[in-house]
Parts: structure tokens; C-alpha cells; sequence
């Protein structure tokens, strides 16, 4: 099972185009499909092909372009029931009159009226026609038919036709279907994932990024964290059916599908945001933020001019933002993260005792392939001793697949009855 909300993966989508101009559009959907992450197969009827050619499709896709049913060269590649089972989703788009009727009324007389008939997939249609063919009492009444036997119809846009006329019956834009199709398989991976998921219920709050500390208006200190690790965390946490709070420093990443995020800039205001947080009831906390440990005393009220060879900035401790949610009396499971040089696991263990944690995820952030501005990282996972857990090894991968690791282990953790602390 994958995490990653951003894409959809491994799901197939047989995409049927018939004959009508609205045909080249179908070409960039499947672009805009591949990008977002679907398999493709492109069937064609007799009549698509005269308008685009099989082999643009072709490229597009990366498959084999079906058009016949009763070739034996093209069935034995794969078959028409096999195609009929790949499938996730039959989009046809556009559909045409003919099409529609040849479903309304049951036909088989070609691969994709047999093919129709053959799938146990969801079935989508796009029709698309001149507004007079589309108004026809016999094209609506197909099209009523259809919906009963429980076709998902996107309705054609209004505008002005390739035939000269206005009025319904254009195919929606490719951007706009594949909107359509990523959000139905979004839409029906959460209801998955809130019936089975391994965070079903809950709410995660996590700390993620740098935290910047002013030293007067225009500057500040700060450090190189990206919030990668924390914001591909919150997607496989809201995944996994939790529902996510993000709490982040500036970074420039986009918010995960489905993620709450409230932006903060300094440590202060991290905390007080946490804290908020624990009275909306929060069941995991997960800090991955790097807090700066110090910020300015005085914050100059406005640009600190140049004058002397030296300057001396006063700094005072930042509240540690884990140890104190940790310490309330409603706390939620505590996750931390360790990012070391040295002696990683010696001081990662110090640290999840140290800031009363439940778990802690802990880097080598000497190692230059993995950590902070990274795709990848590595981390060895403790867990409090009340657990009884191993520690777990989580051999390097990407950021995504760490994450969907983190989540597992906190899953398996809360399995665990332990005694309050
Ligand atoms: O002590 P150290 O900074 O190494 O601890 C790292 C862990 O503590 C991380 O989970 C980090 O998000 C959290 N932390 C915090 N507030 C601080 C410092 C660290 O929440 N002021």
C-alpha cells in the first residue's frame, strides 16, 4: 500500500476514444493522466481513428494502441478480457452518439461495446457531439439508461462547436477530466483508508521545517532544514486516515493533499500554536521541525546599523517545543527526531528518555547522501522501554517511504497497552 497522495499510483485506466473531433484532446489527457501518475491503454473504435492516428496514442501512453476485437495477433498481447480486468477505470472521452447507444442497448460488435460489457470497472463516459445530436430524444434517453446501469456521465461544456454551432455537447477540457478522474481515485483512497487505516481517527499534529528567530526588522537566524521529512510525514499520516495539522516554519513546499497547515515563524510561536493544538485534542505529536535552540534577547526595534569591528547579539534559550507538549498531563504518543554526527544512537536513546518521548527517529546527518535538504533518508527508530519494541532499522529510501515507515511504527506502538507514565 502507498502513502503518497500527491500521485496516484499503480491504478490503470483504459482510456476509449470514438469518432469525433473532440478526439485530440483525448491525446493530452493522456499526458495529463500520465503525470499524474496512472497507468494507460488507449482503445480506439474505427471512427477515432480518422481523426487521430493510433500510433500518436501510442507514444503518448507507452502501450500498444487496441483497436480490434477479433485480431488474433492483438489478442494474444493482451486480450480483450484481460484488458477488461486490467482496468481500474474505462474512460471513454470522447464518447459518441453511436457509442452511447451500442452501450443503452447491450451491443458487442466491436472491442470496445464487448469491452464494455466485459469490465467490472467503473465506467465513465465523456460525450461529446453538436448540441443537436446531443439534444436528441434518443441520445438523452440512452444517456438515462446509462446512469441507471450506473455510468458516470460528465456532463459536455457549452461554447461554440467544431461544426459552427453553440451549445452543449464540447468535451471538457483533458486538465479538467483528469482533475475529475485524480479526484475520484483521492476521493475513494481516503474512504479506504478511513475504514482501514492504520491512523483512522486520529488527530497528528506535526512540527516541520526551520524556525527563524528576528534579530531586529530585516534579518534573522536560522538553519538549512527544507521540511521535507515532516511535510511527507503529514501525507502519509492524512494517508493513513489521521487527520493532520501541520505546523510549519518557512519552507516552500506545497501542503500535502488533505493536510491542515498553519504557517509559524519562530520557535515561540511553534510552541504556542502546539499548544493550541492539544486543546482542539491531539492523539500524536510528531516534531520534526528543527527549532533553533537560541533566539535574539532583544529584538531590535528597527535595522541595527553598522558601526563598530564587532557585534555582540545577546541570545537566550527557546523552549523545547517536544519536552514541553510532553510533559502536559493530556499527552498525546510523542514522536521525535534526532539529527546527529556522532555517537547517533547514544545520544538519540539519551534524547527519547531526556524529553519523555514514546518514540525517536534518528539520523547520521554527517552523511552527505542522506538528511537535511535530501530526497532520501535512513533512521534507526527507538521506542520508550514501557513498549518492549526492538529498535528498527529503516534502510535508506526515499523521504516518502521513510515516512510511511514512521507511520507503521507508530501504529505498531499503539497497538501496545502500556501503562500511563
Ligand atoms: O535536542 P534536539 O534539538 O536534538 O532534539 C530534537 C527533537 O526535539 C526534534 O524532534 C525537534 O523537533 C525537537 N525540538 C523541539 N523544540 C526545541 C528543540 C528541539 O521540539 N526547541
Amino acid at each position: 500500500m502507498s502513502f503518497d497522495l500527491s500521485v496516484i499510483p499503480n491504478k490503470n485506466i483504459v482510456l476509449a476514444v470514438t469518432g469525433g473531433i473532440a478526439a485530440y484532446k483525448s491525446a493530452i489527457l493522456v499526458r495529463r493522466l500520465k503525470d499524474a501518475g496512472f497507468n494507460i491503454r488507449v482503445v480506439m473504435t474505427h471512427g477515432a481513428q480518422a481523426f487521430v492516428t493510433p500510433l500518436t496514442f501510442q507514444a503518448l501512453s507507452g502501450n500498444p494502441v487496441h483497436t480490434e476485437l477479433l485480431n488474433p495477433e492483438a489478442e494474444a498481447g493482451m486480450g480483450h478480457i484481460e484488458l477488461a480486468r486490467w482496468a481500474d477505470l474505462l474512460l471513454v472521452a470522447p464518447a459518441s452518439c453511436d457509442t452511447l447507444a451500442k452501450f443503452a442497448n447491450g451491443l458487442a460488435d466491436d472491442l470496445l461495446s464487448t469491452l464494455y460489457l466485459a469490465t467490472k470497472s467503473p465506467v465513465w463516459v465523456a460525450p461529446a457531439m453538436n448540441q443537436q445530436m446531443w439534444a436528441a430524444k434518443a441520445t438523452q434517453r440512452n444517456l438515462n439508461t446509462l446512469v441507471e446501469d450506473g455510468v458516470h456521465v460528465i456532463m459536455p461544456d457549452a461554447g461554440s462547436q467544431a461544426c459552427g454551432d453553440i451549445g452543449l455537447g464540447r468535451m471538457p477540457a483533458p486538465e479538467d477530466l483528469a482533475r475529475q478522474v485524480t479526484e475520484y481515485f483521492h476521493k475513494a483512497q481516503r474512504a479506504i483508508a478511513e475504514k482501514f487505516g492504520m491512523l483512522a481517527g486520529k488527530h497528528v499534529v506535526i512540527t516541520a521545517g526551520p524556525t527563524r528567530e528576528a534579530i531586529d526588522p530585516v534579518r534573522y537566524i536560522s538553519n538549512h532544514s527544507t521540511g521535507k521529512m515532516g511535510f511527507a510525514l503529514a501525507a502519509a499520516c492524512y494517508a493513513a486516515g489521521a487527520k493532520v495539522t501541520l505546523i510549519a516554519g518557512p519552507v516552500s513546499l506545497d501542503t500535502p493533499n488533505g493536510v491542515r497547515r498553519i504557517n509559524v515563524s519562530s520557535a515561540v510561536k511553534m510552541l504556542e500554536t502546539s499548544m493550541q493544538m492539544l486543546d482542539e485534542g491531539c492523539d500524536i505529536f510528531i516534531a520534526t521541525a528543527a527549532v533553533a535552540d537560541y533566539r535574539v534577547a532583544e529584538v531590535a526595534e528597527h535595522k541595527i546599523k553598522k558601526a563598530g569591528d564587532e557585534l555582540n547579539v545577546a541570545l537566550i534559550k527557546n523552549p523545547d517545543i517536544v519536552a514541553t507538549i510532553a510533559q502536559q498531563q493530556k499527552r498525546p504518543f510523542m514522536v521525535g527526531f534526532a539529527a546527529e554526527t556522532r555517537n547517533v544512537e547514544e545520544y538519540a536513546a539519551g534524547k527519547l528518555v531526556a524529553k519523555k518521548l514514546d518514540m525517536i527517529a534518528c539520523n547520521d546527518v554527517s552523511r552527505p547522501d542522506i538528511g537535511f535538504a535530501s530526497d532520501e533518508n535512513a533512521m534507526i527508530v527507538f521506542f520508550a522501554e514501557q513498549y518492549q519494541m526492538q529498535k528498527r532499522d529503516l534502510e535508506k529510501a526515499s523521504k516518502q517511504e521513510i515516512a510511511q515507515q514512521l507511520v507503521e511504527a507508530i501504529h505498531d506502538a499503539l497497538q501496545h497497552e502500556i501503562e500511563p507514565v
